[in-house]
């Protein structure tokens, strides 16, 4: 019997969920899935497409044209990481800008383009041995996920960390602008109808801000470990 299980991590915007995802998929040979990295490929492409901007979303344009959108996950060789590909072309480096962060929660919103992504999530965790990050994960995407982590910190923990991890990629950017764009996404994927951020009930709660990596990492492991080995 598959001794494999479904992990779930749901939390607000940059406590860390990715990285800790990535670390334990590397741990339990699991296939990562950012799932925030296929609303940012939508949300890239609606830009291209000049459907969205700060001031104008033309819905109902970007919804036709979804039969023409297709968001993946491929394997590099090269850094041996899967990225996100829009229509079979890898849009990693393009997606974490500011302007997709200011525009992605308004994208996530949308009913229909979140069906299609639940889509592709599905089939990727179809055969288990799955962590996938995101927001509705352990409530719409995997209500019957083995275990499901929330992770939560304060703002301004998340802010500098997301801020140094842009800097670092070479992203020109103020920390106030960082601040903002995390606070305003929150409140969009809180608040919104479709799929809103939430605890799901029965999930783990976690509050990153007192730990490191390494200590999150080995606390998320003390909840796996034992189900793995029960299965
Ligand atoms: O995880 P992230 O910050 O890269 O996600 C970007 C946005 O995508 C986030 O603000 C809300 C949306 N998202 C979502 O609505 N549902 C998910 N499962 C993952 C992300």
């Amino acid at each position: 019997m598959s001794n494999k299980i479904i992990i779930a991590i749901d939390g607000t915007s940059s406590t860390g969920k990715s990285t800790l995802a990535k670390r334990l998929a590397k741990r339990l040979k699991y296939l990562y899935i950012d799932s925030g990295a296929m609303y940012r490929a939508l949300t890239f492409y609606a830009i291209e497409k000049n459907y969205i901007s700060k001031s104008h979303f033309n819905k109902t344009e970007l919804i036709k044209d979804l039969p023409n959108i297709s968001i993946d996950f491929q394997y590099n060789i090269e850094n041996n990481k899967y990225e996100v590909h829009l229509n079979n072309n890898s849009v990693e480096k393009y997606i974490r800008s500011l302007k997709v962060s200011d525009l992605v929660s308004e994208i996530a919103t949308v009913d229909e383009l979140r069906k299609e992504m639940v889509k592709v999530q599905h089939f990727l965790g179809s055969n288990k041995g799955v962590i996938m990050d995101g927001r509705d994960i352990g409530t719409v995407v995997f209500p019957n996920a083995e275990l499901k982590f929330y992770l939560d910190a304060s703002i301004e923990l998340r802010a500098n960390r997301r801020y140094k991890e842009l800097v670092e990629a070479n992203y020109e950017i103020s920390f106030d602008d960082v601040l903002s764009n995390i606070s305003l996404r929150d409140k969009q994927d809180i608040n919104r109808k479709n799929s809103p951020l939430k605890k799901a009930s029965d999930s783990i709660v976690i509050l990153t801000d007192n730990f490191t990596l390494d200590q999150l990492e080995e606390k998320l492991l003390s909840y796996i470990n034992p189900l793995i080995s029960k299965k």
